[in-house]
Parts: C-alpha cells; sequence; structure tokens
C-alpha cells in the first residue's frame, strides 16, 4: 500500500461523520437525564447552588484560581455593569521548570499543596485583608453547599495523595489558618462555572460555560431539582468523562497509559494535555511502520510521553510566519528531520485529530442548547476559555459554523471570555453577600 493510501487511512481513523453530531448530542443529553435521576452515567449534574448574576455584583474581592499547569491569585474588583479590574495578579506553575518543585504527583501530599496555595495568597494578604474568598477549583468536586466542596477525584494527571473525598475549603482554610491568615473561601466553584459568571456579568444571554484548555467541561443552567426551590441553577456536567464516544486504536494506546484509564473519555479526545500526545503515538506508529520520512526511533521525542505539545499542532494550523518559524525550530531541536511529505503527513494528522475534537465538542454544545431551549432564550450564548479556543487557529469559528448547521432555526454563538477563573470567583463570592 502507498504511504499516501496509509496517512488516508490513519486520518480515517479519526473521522465521525458530520451526521452523526445530532446522534451523539442525543446521548450525552439521555446520559444528563440519567445523571439527574441519580441513574448509572458517564456524565453528573453537580450544583454550583448559584444561578446567573444580576451583572450588578460589586466590590473588591480575592480570586484563587487552581485548576491549570499555573496557580494564580488575584484581587479583583468588579464595578457592575460587566466591568472589572484585576489590581493584583501573582502566579506559581504548579511544576517548577527548572525542576526545583513539582506539586502535581502522588509525593505531594494535600497539605503541601495547599500550603502552597496559602503562600501565594499571603502575597496579596495586605492589600485584601477585608475582601472575600471566591475559588475557582477545576477537578470533580462534590458541593454541599457554595462554600463546601469534596474532591471526587483528580484529572488532567495531577495526583497530590491525602486529598480524595476531602473537603477544599477546609484544607484551604487551614493552611490560610496555619500561617495567620483568618478567611475562608466564600465560593468555591468549578473553572466551567466561572466562565459562565464572567461571560453572563457582561452579557445576560449567557446559557452555559465551557471549558477546552488542558481538560475539558462544561456547565449549564438546568431546573434546580436537587433542591425544594424550582430555581434555574448552575450545574457542572464533567462532561470530560462523556463516554459514549467510539475510542480509535490510537485513543486506546494513549487512554491505556494514563493514571485513570478508562475515565475521561472524551477529555482525551479534545483536550490540550491529550491532543499534541495523541498525535506524537499516531507519528510514531507511522515512523515505525516505516510511513514517515525522517523518524528515528532514537530521538528523545519518540520515547518521552507528552514530548509533543499540543502548540504544535496549532503551529501546523497556522499561515503566520511566526508560527511556521516556531514549528521550523521545534522540529530542529527534536532532529525530526522530515520531508515535504512528512510535512504534508503531520499537516493532514493534525487537522484529523482536531476536526475530531471540533465536531464532539459542538455535538455536546448542541445538546446543551436543545436541553436549554425550554429555558425559551431568544439568543443562546455558551462562554468559552481555554487555550484551545484562545490559540488554535479556526478552532472556536468551526465548532461555530457546526452549531449554526446544526441549528438553523436559532440564534447561538460562542463567545471568548477570558478571566473566568478569577471574575468569575469574584462574582461568584459577590453573590453570597445578596
Ligand atoms: C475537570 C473539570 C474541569 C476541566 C477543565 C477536567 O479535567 O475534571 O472539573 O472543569 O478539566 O479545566
Amino acid at each position: 500500500m502507498t504511504a499516501k493510501k496509509i496517512i488516508e487511512q490513519t486520518c480515517g481513523l479519526y473521522r465521525v461523520d458530520l451526521s452523526s453530531v445530532k446522534k451523539i448530542a442525543a446521548e450525552f443529553n439521555g446520559e444528563l437525564d440519567r445523571a439527574l435521576a441519580g441513574e448509572k452515567s458517564s456524565l453528573q449534574i453537580i450544583p454550583s447552588f448559584l444561578s446567573a448574576p444580576s451583572g450588578q455584583e460589586k466590590g473588591r474581592y480575592i480570586a484563587v484560581d487552581f485548576g491549570g499547569s499555573n496557580l494564580r491569585v488575584m484581587l479583583v474588583e468588579l464595578r457592575g455593569q460587566g466591568c472589572y479590574e484585576i489590581i493584583k495578579l501573582v502566579s506559581q506553575p504548579l511544576k517548577d521548570p527548572q525542576g526545583r518543585y513539582d506539586y502535581t504527583t502522588a509525593d505531594t501530599s494535600g497539605h503541601e499543596v495547599f500550603a502552597f496555595v496559602a503562600d501565594l495568597v499571603s502575597e496579596i494578604w495586605a492589600e485584601a485583608s477585608s475582601c472575600k474568598l471566591g475559588l475557582t477549583f477545576s477537578y470533580p468536586m462534590l458541593q454541599n453547599s457554595i462554600c463546601s466542596a469534596r474532591l471526587l477525584r483528580w484529572t488532567k494527571e495531577l495526583k497530590p495523595r491525602q486529598t480524595e473525598g476531602r473537603d477544599i475549603g477546609q484544607m484551604l482554610s487551614k493552611a490560610l489558618i496555619d500561617i495567620g491568615i483568618d478567611i475562608k473561601p466564600a465560593a468555591i466553584i468549578n473553572d466551567t462555572v466561572g466562565v459562565f459568571m464572567a461571560g453572563c456579568y457582561h452579557d445576560s444571554a449567557v446559557c452555559a460555560g465551557s471549558i477546552c484548555g488542558t481538560g475539558y467541561n462544561n456547565c449549564l443552567l438546568e431546573p434546580g431539582r436537587m433542591t425544594a426551590s424550582e430555581q434555574v441553577m448552575i450545574v457542572n456536567t464533567e462532561a470530560g468523562n462523556f463516554s459514549s464516544l467510539p475510542f480509535n486504536y490510537y485513543d486506546q494506546i494513549l487512554d491505556q497509559a494514563t493514571d485513570d484509564p478508562g475515565q475521561q473519555k472524551m477529555e482525551k479526545m479534545v483536550s490540550g494535555k491529550y491532543l499534541g500526545e495523541l498525535m506524537r503515538i499516531t507519528l510514531r506508529d507511522l515512523g515505525e511502520k516505516g510511513y514517515l520520512p525522517g523518524y528515528d526511533r532514537s530521538e528523545r521525542i519518540w520515547n518521552q510521553p507528552y514530548s509533543l505539545p499540543t502548540e504544535v499542532l496549532s503551529w501546523l494550523q497556522s499561515k503566520r510566519s511566526e508560527e511556521i518559524e516556531q514549528f521550523a525550530y521545534w522540529i530542529e531541536v527534536n532532529g525530526f528531520y522530515t520531508n515535504q511529505d512528512g510535512l504534508a503527513w503531520l499537516n493532514l494528522i493534525s487537522a484529523a485529530i482536531l476536526e475530531r475534537a471540533m465536531i464532539l465538542i459542538a455535538a455536546t454544545y448542541t445538546a446543551i442548547l436543545e436541553r436549554n431551549r425550554q429555558l425559551n432564550n431568544e439568543k443562546q450564548v455558551i462562554a468559552v476559555d481555554g487555550a484551545l479556543f484562545k490559540y488554535m487557529p479556526g478552532f472556536l469559528t468551526g465548532i461555530e459554523s457546526i452549531l449554526r448547521s446544526e441549528l438553523p432555526d436559532r440564534s447561538v454563538a460562542l463567545m471568548y471570555t477570558s478571566d473566568g477563573s478569577n471574575v468569575g470567583a469574584a462574582v461568584a463570592a459577590a453573590m453570597t453577600e445578596r
């Protein structure tokens, strides 16, 4: 078989037909219904105990963002009408690039990781000691109230020990008290809830929030069936765990090597943590079969998991000279001296991986928008954030155009909303003052 045929077949493994969007959306909604009914489901309906903000929330708040590779603490001033200012921001990576510390592994205890968070809060405390604190915590957690939540499990390959099942708010406030800071989080929210809050603070048409960065997830408005009231509440679905999706050969290889095989299936097919790795595994297989010009199995990139960052896919998709140069540099540093054919294969494979991600995400958004139809909104906006939306050329617009063709009778839009994890946490903390 010719190399071209093999590449076509490989790309075919990532093909999800646009005609299956409705079917996937129906399965997603079925899983949500099962979660609501308390039946077995790969999705969850985790109440946030928050409804949509009014946009008039005001005041200064401490926002802590614990969920990506960088830990961030901010002092945020909300000014109402969707306006805000970040007065101060301090940030530290959870894993030091120079290798001096790493809070992501099982060698770290929960106590140590929350002490690290508390130290960062202490850096802004002098200016913030009269402010309430909102915590964005972007891992599956079960909320009992707006300010108390238990960690269900880690995702995104994080694994500090002695944490699962424990109260996140208590772990943080204990670490703060240990260094003389007497404050408890007023609100604990998932990052998708944060992006919803920040988006809705600007535009009341926001009916859902979604992140596609290191991880993937979304939240939506659902009548508060888990409480006595019928109030509409924002709920976190943990959509990254959606499992009614066909895994191909490479998805299986990737999944088996993760910390949580069989879990976070959708996240492993669409998010920034995994897309680069999927591409690496696919290319390595082609190289081993002799179809990748310039492949040298002794190079580090083919032996070291996660050594092909998802950024590479965005450089490949970009037409900007700066990114094309970054890609050329990356190729050289990694000793991957391929030729024109090899570059063409890389382009085709990255496009196939990304297109699948966009179609799957669009299917889950279609499900949410169908579900929200009952809320009778004229215009429906999903607030989105995360590196894929920010940096991947054509990602946001591609998903939006699938949505528009799936729901032609509706006015739907995606709104890129940065600062969800900080403004959102501040707005949530402000809502506790009502
Ligand atoms: C987590 C979610 C989070 C998402 C985006 C997933 O791995 O389980 O809680 O919202 O990543 O950060």
